[in-house]
């Protein structure tokens, strides 16, 4: 019986080697080169942190801010990864995108938290991930003004730095501390959001809205964060992070639990306990819009 043999030995390695030994493991090369392109990117938005008062900015919609660093990072990534990889596609934040139908796409945030970065509060990250035939297989959320690297690969565990991370175990959300984002840019759902404020306010420990949502779904992989929500984000802002919940032990949802939050953005995340009674306390606040649509409804009002 070949498979027994192997199955044993490969549990005799898993608990032999430690955390870092994992990490080495863990290191997909397509990892390796998403954590290059991270720190490329991260080298510039530090150097740029420095003297955040005589950077550039550009008005791209209401609130919405971009910076010459938001495009210096973004070229940064996409070069790194284009040189090793010419044929993959890119959905690039600040360049849009690029052969999307190919086989291998990259989904990149440049700079997750700009407002944070232009106003010198110390809370943003670089997100990067690796869509393959539409299943997110490599994550990259790194946190360069504190040196913390995210990583994840499908099927292989979640990291921080070289040590293996997991959501956390509390059970109830009335103990759970939870992450948020508040709508700045756009109001469309501004009462609907605070309804759901107010309940989850009422019912949990506290809440948080740090600003960067990368980041906030990476402290949900590393068991910060009990869960996390948030209404109307674009795929590079939750693709990574989505991948290290989920490889952490955490569930990744809409509003009503479903798959769709990758094209809708409306984003719900936590360990499977906090989850699952966040779906409740979000319930009755849904309107037609925040409701998971079937594929043929999405087509219809696209
Ligand atoms: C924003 C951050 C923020 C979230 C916004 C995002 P940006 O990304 O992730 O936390 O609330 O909705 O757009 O614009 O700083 O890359
Ligand atoms: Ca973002
Ligand atoms: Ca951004």
């Amino acid at each position: 019986m070949p498979h027994v043999v192997l199955r044993l030995s490969l549990t005799t390695l898993t608990s032999e080697v430690d955390d870092g030994q994992q990490w080495k493991i863990h290191m997909h090369p397509m990892l390796t080169n998403a954590v290059k392109a991270a720190r490329r990117a991260g080298t510039i938005i530090n150097r740029a942190s420095q003297d955040v008062g005589s950077i550039k900015v550009h008005s791209k919609n209401y609130n919405d801010f971009v910076s010459e660093v938001d495009h210096a990072a973004e070229r940064a990534i996409i070069e790194t990864l284009q040189e090793v990889y010419p044929d993959h596609g890119f959905i690039g934040e600040e360049s849009g995108n690029d052969r999307t139908d190919a086989e291998h796409v990259w989904i990149i945030d440049p700079l997750d938290g700009t407002t944070n970065f232009l106003h010198g509060f110390e809370q943003y990250s670089v997100s990067i991930a690796l869509m393959s035939r539409g299943q997110l297989e490599q994550a990259v959320v790194y946190d360069p003004s504190r040196n913390d690297l995210f990583t994840a690969t499908r099927g292989r565990g979640a990291f921080l730095n070289d040590k293996r991370i997991r959501v956390s175990n509390r059970a109830k959300l009335q103990s759970a501390m939870i992450g948020t984002g508040f709508p700045f840019r756009d109001f469309k759902h501004l009462d609907t959001y605070l309804g759901m404020f107010k309940d989850m306010i009422k019912n949990t420990a506290g809440l948080r809205r740090p600003g960067s949502a990368a980041l906030d779904l990476a402290y949900v992989a590393a068991g910060w964060f009990d869960g996390f929500w948030e209404i109307g984000l674009s795929k590079w802002d939750i693709a990574a992070g989505a991948l290290l919940v989920q490889e952490a032990g955490g569930i990744v949802g809409d509003f009503e639990g479903n798959e769709t939050w990758i094209d809708t953005g409306n984003i719900v995340a936590g360990n499977p306990k906090v989850f699952a009674q966040m779906l409740q306390v979000l319930a009755p606040h849904l309107t037609d819009d925040l409701k998971s649509k079937s594929k043929y409804q999405a087509v219809i009002t696209e």
